[in-house]
């Protein structure tokens, strides 16, 4: 630093800065609302007095001091009594013109202030930090006061009272100390910031002061302005460590609108998509330029889109009822499902790909973590992370035993409530999900039902509006559509049909269409009442327990919502009531329709089997044990003849049927082609 520059004194150019009348108020207004703080907007302060505002993003320890000193200086004149009860003022900026990325911190940074954003995924409880601790000397009782920096608790060199002048021993008075408030915070790279295929950076963060600690709560997107500290780990008995770990000291922090930008560049943007919307087959547009490469699926496709879009949330003064819509794709190995996942991740406003398993500690959930230092805190999972996003778990059925439990509430009602380890807190998890599974048996088992298929409790599968099964099963005509599909991208190295929107209008498309809230029509409600009302008294009337329930209204309802929002429409019509309603039977058909009577039997998800299936197997092992009397054991031909000509069911569906009776274990085969019941 050369001489001229100090021609000015910089808390002089500060204080004339607090002079302007916009900090005078703030500064006078300071005691009504008990604050020891001002906010100042960086930019005005570079309006003011430019060299001054970058020489305190290069040195702002010193620059900081400054402008502490002046504001103080300041509410000494508007307000001395206050100024005497608080004795000092911290400024706190905000806004800096540009902010840093966290992956591109470094040693050029060390010591400056920068302004990172990023999404809070751990964070300590708030704990008293010692400012100034008070020691009493063990010999001769005086107190010795020592004011605190660093990370460890400093004892007195010797003892105050000059008679005295010992080293030590001396006692830490906690009464007599003053401690302030701190929290600790993990900063990781926000999904959008997040370059593709990069796994997300992480920065610990320290808060200190009562303003600015227990603002933020994990999963929150945070803008924080702080100094860059480097801190040389220790190692026991050997020294300092060469290499440096970087954190952040919070000079402010600012929670962000949860809601992902929707950054719309231009008008013509605007214009590209409100022509899109206008297309009668604009679904069929976004449908085909869902994961273009994968060949077929159509209806999974038509899924997805909707679930991209999804439906209103509606905030009651009793309760709210979720708008974000959930899927689940079972499916054979290799049929292209973490394809699909990672694409909507990639496509998603927000959109997030995890295993079951989770990447972190917290897994899909949260979880406490004990640091090392035997501390504890919260940590955000995935579905936390993804709030007002799209989570898209794979491998839902390996998810952790904890996970299992928490989930449920995620699901429905969109928090994750963790209380251990002295931390109690709810999460917001305003997610979407998109999750897949493997078959429990390692091939989808047609016979059996999805319950019995997957390794997860029915109670979290009917938590999914839509569920699919995806089947390898060998089919000589799609099997050469799709081998040349395949062959194809493989030498084009291109999707064979172009997708009609691209993923970068798609992304804005979506983030647009959220905006819309479109309410149901009078048509389209009485088309919704009335299918869920025919599938309700059909049950009743065949006493079946339940065919269909509450929650597969509120899906159809989302369904359509989404349909709309995909038009850009106000309002849900009749045809997407319709299309909600075909999806939604597709999907009640994959996991059981009862084929017999053409009945939806919800109670297949809940028990594993439909009721005229369950009816069924009970006659044939009736018939079978009737058998049994007269022959010992049965000819398995001589039972299919039986069920066949005395009880009207067809032999394919009989041999089906054996085929689970034999795997359930409730009969056996104790010679080929012969029967018997266990
Ligand atoms: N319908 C399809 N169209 C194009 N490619 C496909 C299709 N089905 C499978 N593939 C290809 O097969 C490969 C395997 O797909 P993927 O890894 O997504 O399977 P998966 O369903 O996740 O399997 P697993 O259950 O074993 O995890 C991918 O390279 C994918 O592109
Ligand atoms: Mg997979
Ligand atoms: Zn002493």
């Amino acid at each position: 630093m050369t001489r001229e520059m100090e021609t000015v004194d910089p808390q002089e150019r500060f204080l004339e800065f607090f002079k302007k009348e916009k900090y005078r108020q703030k500064i006078s207004q300071m005691a009504i609302t008990g604050k020891e703080s001002i906010t100042v907007d960086f930019e005005e302060l570079f309006a003011f007095d430019q060299r001054l505002a970058e020489r305190l993003l290069e040195k702002p320890d010193e620059f900081m001091q400054h402008a502490d000193n002046a504001a103080y200086a300041q509410l000494g004149i508007e307000d001395s009594e206050y100024a005497e009860k608080i004795e000092k003022v911290t400024v706190r900026i905000v806004e800096l013109l540009g902010k840093e990325q966290l992956r591109k911190l470094g040693s050029k940074q060390m010591g400056k202030l920068v302004m990172i954003e990023g999404i809070v995924v751990r964070a300590t409880p708030v704990r008293p930090m010692v400012m100034q601790a008070s020691f009493k000397c063990k010999r001769c009782g005086t107190i010795t006061r020592v004011d605190q920096a660093g990370s460890f608790l400093r004892a007195p060199f010797e003892c105050n009272d000059p008679s005295c002048r010992q080293k030590g021993p001396f006692e830490f008075v906690q009464e007599e100390s003053t401690f302030i408030d701190s929290q600790d915070l993990r900063l990781q790279e926000r999904p959008e910031d997040l370059p593709p295929g990069q796994l997300p950076r992480t920065l610990n963060v320290k808060l200190v002061g009562s303003e600015i600690v227990d603002l933020a709560r994990p999963g929150d997107h945070v803008s924080i302005v702080g100094m860059v500290r480097a801190v040389a780990p220790s190692r026991p008995g050997i020294g300092k460590l060469r290499t440096f770990i970087l954190h952040l000291e919070t000079n402010s922090l600012e929670v962000l609108g949860k809601e992902p930008e929707t950054t719309l560049s231009s008008p013509e943007e605007e214009e590209k998509i409100l022509e899109l919307a206008k297309d009668p087959w604009v679904h069929r547009k976004i449908i085909s330029s869902i994961a273009p490469s994968i060949y077929g699926y159509e209806h999974i496709k038509e899924a997805i889109m909707y679930l991209l879009f999804g439906g209103v949330s509606k905030s009651l003064p009793d309760i709210t009822i979720r708008g974000e819509m959930n899927a689940l794709l079972i499916g054979d190995p290799g049929t292209a499902k973490s394809q699909l996942l990672q694409y909507v991740a990639r496509i998603a406003p927000r959109g997030l790909y995890t295993s079951g398993r989770g990447t972190t500690a917290a897994g899909l959930t949260a979880a406490v973590i004990r640091e090392k230092g035997g501390s504890m805190s919260l940590e955000a999972g995935a579905l936390v992370l993804a709030d007002k996003g799209i989570a898209c778990i794979d491998e839902m059925d390996k998810m952790r035993p904890e996970d299992r439990v928490a989930i449920h509430e995620a699901m429905e009602q969109h928090t994750v409530s963790v209380a251990k380890g002295g931390i109690v807190a709810t999460l917001n998890a305003r997610t979407a999900i998109l999750a897949a599974a493997n078959p429990a048996l390692g091939r989808y088992e047609p016979h059996r039902t999805v319950a019995e298929n997957i390794s997860l409790p029915v109670t979290i599968l009917s938590r999914f509006d839509l569920i699919f099964v995806l089947r390898d099963v060998p089919n000589k005509e799609a099997d050469e559509k799709m081998t040349e599909h395949i062959l194809e991208i493989h030498r084009k190295g291109a999707p064979p049909v172009e997708a009609p929107i691209g993923s970068e209008l798609m992304r804005k498309y979506v983030s647009y269409a959220k905006t819309i809230k479109p309410v149901l029509s009078h048509d389209a409600l009485k088309r919704l009442g009335d299918f869920y009302l025919a599938m309700r008294s059909a049950s009743e009337a065949e006493g079946s327990p339940v065919a269909i329930t509450a929650r597969q209204l509120e899906s159809l309802v989302r369904i359509a919502e989404a349909r709309a929002r995909v038009a850009l429409k106000k309002e849900v019509s009749a045809e997407d009531a319709e299309a909600a309603i075909t999806i939604m039977k597709r999907s009640l058909e994959e996991v059981g329709i009862d084929l017999s009577s053409y009945k939806m039997d919800i109670d297949i998800i809940m028990t594993g089997k439909p009721k005229s299936m369950r009816d069924r197997m009970q006659i044939i092992i009736s018939v079978l044990m009737e058998m049994e009397k007269v022959t010992g054991i049965v000819e398995k031909a001589a039972l299919l003849s039986e069920l066949d000509s005395k009880h009207k069911i067809p032999r394919s569906e009989t041999e089906r049927m054996i085929g689970q009776l034999l795997r359930e274990g409730t009969i056996y085969e104790p010679r080929e082609g012969y029967l018997k019941k266990t």
